[in-house]
């Protein structure tokens, strides 16, 4: 599994706080060049391998479109950790499923994709504008999986045992180092049992429709709000009701209405439970 992810802002948020801490030791210390290097190299080494040592797991999960990916995104900007969208991955079986004629509207060849499953590689790369994409065997399919056709392909297949086992098993390697901040259904339940923070979003259908329709239309598609409304209710009964992995709340997660809360708010809540 690769992740790579977009260091330069980080770099130059560093670059220019060591400038700040520069001026300030110049005047407050007047230290020299070297002097100064010296002592933010140090200082620089030890906070790396304090904050190397303090980093957690955070499990951000939820029903269909209640913001999950915009809170865990906005953690990972600010914690500078790796942010994963479990849910890409198993559109990315669905998709792969779909183009292979696995997955019809009718049916899954579940026998073909058992075979293939391991084989099939999924990445995250982020782009130029420091957004997140994801690639199957190394072609981007970011668009691709977003439809509302493979979305309902990958609520049906997510509940497939081999599948869920296969795409668990990925995403715990990826968070055996912590700093990973990662979205989902079974992330808290099943994927991190021992995430150090916890997060269950909710919001009423209408709000989740509502923004679903509006980030197709933002796309250029031209989406009808009952079908969305719809898909969103027949997936979150498929989600909460199948027998493996079902949604539900970790008892140890912390439940967000997110319905009339801004995206700051939510991020300044969240950090707060990280750094109370
Ligand atoms: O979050 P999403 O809408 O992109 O997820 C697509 C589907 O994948 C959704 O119907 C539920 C399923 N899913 C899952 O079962 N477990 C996860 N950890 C993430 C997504």
């Amino acid at each position: 599994m690769v992740v790579e992810k977009g260091g330069k802002t980080e770099i130059k948020r560093l670059s220019l706080n060591k400038i700040g801490c520069a001026l300030r030791l110049r005047s407050a210390y007047h230290l020299g060049k070297t002097q100064i290097n010296l002592v933010l190299h140090s200082a620089c080494t030890i906070f790396a391998k304090y904050m190397e040592k303090k980093k957690i797991n955070i499990a951000v999960d939820g029903f269909s479109s209640c913001g999950k990916s915009t809170i865990a995104k906005g953690l990972a900007k600010k914690l500078n950790y790796i942010y994963i969208d479990s849910g890409a991955m198993y559109r990315t079986i669905a998709l792969y499923a779909i183009k292979k004629g696995w997955l019809t509207e009718t049916e899954i060849d579940e026998m073909s994709l058992k075979k293939a499953i391991s084989s099939i590689k999924i990445s995250f790369k982020t782009n130029a504008e420091g957004q997140q994409e994801t690639f199957l065997n190394d072609e981007n399919v970011e668009n691709e999986i977003r439809t509302l056709e493979v979305a309902d392909g990958a609520s049906r297949i997510s509940a497939i045992g081999f599948v869920r086992k296969e795409l668990v098993r990925q995403q715990q390697e990826i968070g055996r180092k912590k700093g990973v901040v990662m979205d989902g259904r079974d992330i808290g339940t099943v994927v991190f049992p021992d995430a150090e923070l916890k997060l269950f979003l909710t919001a009423s259908p209408e709000v989740r429709a509502k923004r679903r329709f509006d980030e197709l239309v933002a796309k250029g598609e031209n989406p009808n709000f009952e079908d969305v409304l719809k898909n969103l209710k027949e997936r979150d009964l498929r989600d909460t009701t199948r027998s493996e992995s079902p949604l539900y709340k970790a008892d140890d997660a912390i439940e967000l209405d997110n319905s009339d809360v801004t995206i700051e708010e939510q991020l300044e809540w969240a950090i707060q439970k990280i750094y109370p």
